[in-house]
């Protein structure tokens, strides 16, 4: 497999790649675009041909989901992470987004809080808004350069009765965290106990780097199903996020039928050709590749790794335990988050996610897309070690 080659994607509205993307968030166009989470690396040769043959068919009528489609993403979950979904449980809906907006939606009243673990994707903090809910934080805690859940206070906001929901990043995007299961075991406990609902969005899950095993939240014994439901899609583990699918899983039967009454109101269950041909073929043949692909983020990680110990910069990486993302620690530089931010879009022309877009947790950091070829990563790094060097 062969991630190195550079791939043009300016001939399409790439959100990351767009120069007016570029201008209005970094106030720069031509700083490394790598601050949107989806990589710059050709999906699985499967799926590429699986779309050239559907697309060769020339008729893109109304389709079903087809079942095959659901068995390979079962096999694939069975398999790779020897969970057993239960095929009765999948609700399919667009985006994992679109999920967690109607799980909050049915789990909870306006105005009621909706718990977060951050500094965590910034997505979560729109869709509780605009559903007009309250965000109320959980941070993580940075002990000894590992981030960790604050199980403390994770008790004392459950146990608030206006607070329904619990948003679970499992793994943590942007910190990098697999949560084992034994954390996740006590997650599932202390929310039971306070009737607080879990939404573990599980779209990284297949990012984890051994010996740290991706333990989905459905699947920690004891977890209580009344109290649980989890999204997956194959957008991340194939690049294929422009496809848009994803998938809830909620084993309560009642929470399910309003799920799938919802999803039919609106209509949102329809399937799409070339999603049903890409996602098949990515779960049935996908292995192989996605294993080469997670050696080399692994490669890019230790890039990053030798660079900051051969380039003393005030710059340290917080060891990913999985994602295809690095969350950076620029907090001994000395810039406020705004000026990190502005110091790294103009003077390193490196368009980073600023931390502070994960909640005022991140500020001091910033998180890097690494899922690009390795030359690119090694680009970003020497923007970034000559601009400091100016710094001081
Ligand atoms: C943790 C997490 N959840 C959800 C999404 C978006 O998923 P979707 O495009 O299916 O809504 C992302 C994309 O970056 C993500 O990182």
């Amino acid at each position: 497999m062969n991630f190195d080659s550079p791939i043009d994607r300016s001939q399409y509205p790439t959100m990351k790649w767009s120069a007016a993307f570029l201008a209005e968030q970094f106030g720069n166009e031509n700083a490394i675009p790598m601050s949107v989470a989806d990589m710059d690396l050709k999906a699985p040769p499967a799926v590429i041909e699986a779309l050239h043959q559907r697309a060769a068919h020339g008729i893109y009528g109304y389709e079903f989901r087809p079942e095959s489609q659901l068995n390979a993403l079962a096999q694939w979950y069975q398999t790779r992470h020897g969970w057993l979904i239960d095929q009765e449980h999948l609700e399919p809906c667009p985006s994992i987004l679109n999920a967690i907006s109607i799980l909050i939606d049915q789990h909870s009243e306006e105005g009621d809080g909706v718990i977060l673990q951050p500094p965590v994707f910034f997505e979560f903090r729109m869709v509780i808004r605009s559903s007009r809910r309250k965000i109320v934080k959980n941070p993580l805690k940075l002990v000894a350069g590992s981030y960790q859940m604050d199980f403390d206070d994770l008790e004392a906001k459950a146990a608030d009765p206006r607070n329904r929901i619990l948003i679970l990043c499992n793994p943590h995007n942007p910190v990098g965290r697999v949560w084992t299961e034994a954390e996740l075991a006590q997650v599932a406990e202390i929310c039971a106990r306070h009737q607080v609902f879990v939404i573990s969005d599980e779209i990284h899950g297949d990012f984890a780097f051994p010996p740290h095993r991706y333990q989905p939240f459905l699947a920690v014994p004891g977890v209580a199903e009344e109290h649980a439901a989890t999204c997956l899609s194959p957008g991340k583990t194939f690049n294929i996020s422009g496809i848009v699918d994803a998938l809830a899983i909620i084993p309560h039967e009642a929470h399910r039928r309003r799920f799938h009454e919802f999803a039919h109101q609106y209509q949102i269950n329809k399937t799409n050709v070339f999603s049903s041909a890409a996602i098949e073929a990515a779960y049935q043949h996908g292995a192989g590749w996605l294993d080469a692909l997670l050696e080399y983020l692994g490669g890019n990680i230790q890039l990053i790794r030798e660079f900051l110990r051969a380039n003393p910069i005030e710059v340290s990486l917080i060891e990913p335990q999985g994602t295809f993302l690095a969350w950076l620690d620029f907090r001994e530089l000395g810039l406020d988050a705004k000026a990190l931010a502005k110091f790294l879009a103009q003077e390193a022309q490196i368009a980073l996610a600023p931390g502070y877009w994960f909640g005022r947790e991140g500020a001091g950091f910033a998180r890097m897309t690494i899922g690009c070829p390795r030359a690119t990563v090694q680009r970003a790094l020497e923007n970034l070690a000559e601009a400091v060097k100016k710094l001081v």
